[in-house]
């Protein structure tokens, strides 16, 4: 049956429920793999210690699942929340001590634009399928200082997203994005959100991207069209003010809508993209 949520199939997996990940679609990568729920479930170990080293000040564990990050980064003092889609993660992160809320990321979230730290540990920078909205969305959380500590996949991997769907037993959830960003990938992907590249660091077998707040991108085809409309809308004011005057018009138009729509086009076509891109719809809960 494929009509049960995401939210109870793990948190039946996290109960215990032997429970596979299955991708959609055809092809040898696609077989169920288990889901490593023990992996979730143990403290966290001297991997995840030398991680959690990269994380300062004040940390937001996205997708905290049973909360073994996030406690440990309160042992060593952080404050902290974590925040999980699914109500039992959360309840299991909160009987570790954890200050953990049931939250999509794409909510609005408690301490918007002054987190020190976002951390997406053991690939959840596959959240939603759309890596470039999630880290976009992750940037809006950060103070401008701030930091994003990414667990990400080996090199040559690139970025993959497909649909997904969790078993448990005879019982299969509803389909769900995710993505698999690779360490060759990181970089370009960061740019395109917003991010940069501070850290890149390979511990035991894990990656681990630390990204920066950097200039957000102009998106690709808005900032012409933000010259042209501009250059139409001057072009046509010249026109009214110099009829019968013989104002050389293009030349006039070009240069005042050139400057002046630049500026334009970075900051309040960017503003709107994001606001655009970081809907809940783009990133899907699952
Ligand atoms: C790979 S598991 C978490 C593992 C955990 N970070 C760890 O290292 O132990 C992914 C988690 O992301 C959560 N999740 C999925 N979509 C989410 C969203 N939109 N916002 C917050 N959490 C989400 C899932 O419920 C799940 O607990």
């Amino acid at each position: 049956m494929a009509d049960v949520s995401f939210s109870e199939l793990f948190a039946r997996a996290l109960a215990g429920d032997p429970c596979t990940v299955v991708g959609v679609g055809d092809g040898p990568d696609v077989l169920p793999e288990p889901l490593p729920v023990g992996e979730w479930r143990r403290p966290a170990d001297k991997t995840d210690l030398a991680v959690l080293d990269l994380c300062d000040g004040v940390t937001i564990d996205v997708g905290c699942g049973p909360g073994r990050m996030a406690a440990a980064l309160a042992e060593r003092g952080h404050d902290v929340l974590a925040i999980d889609v699914v109500a039992e993660a959360v309840a299991l992160a909160q009987g570790l001590g954890v200050a953990a809320a049931r939250h999509s990321v794409f909510d609005v979230l408690p301490h918007e634009g002054r987190w020190t730290t976002a951390l997406l540990a053991d690939g959840n920078v596959g959240i939603g399928g759309d890596p470039a909205a999630l880290l976009r969305r992750i940037r809006e959380l950060l103070e401008p200082g701030g930091r994003v500590v990414v667990d990400i996949a080996p090199p040559g991997t690139g970025i993959e997203s497909r649909w997904a769907q969790l078993r448990c037993g005879d019982d299969t959830s509803r389909p769900f994005r995710w993505s698999v960003v690779g360490v060759d990938a990181i970089e370009e992907l960061a740019i395109s959100a917003g991010l940069q590249l501070r850290d890149l660091r390979s511990i035991k077998d894990r990656w681990i991207a630390v990204l920066v707040p950097g200039p957000m991108p102009v998106l690709p085809g808005l900032a012409d069209l933000a010259v042209d409309h501009h250059a139409e809308h001057v072009a046509g004011r010249l026109d009214r003010r110099t009829n019968g005057h013989g104002t050389p018009r293009n030349g006039h138009a070009n240069g005042h809508a050139n400057g002046h729509t630049n500026g334009h086009a970075n900051g309040q076509l960017n503003g709107h993209a994001d606001d655009h891109s970081d809907g809940p719809g783009i990133a899907g809960r699952p």
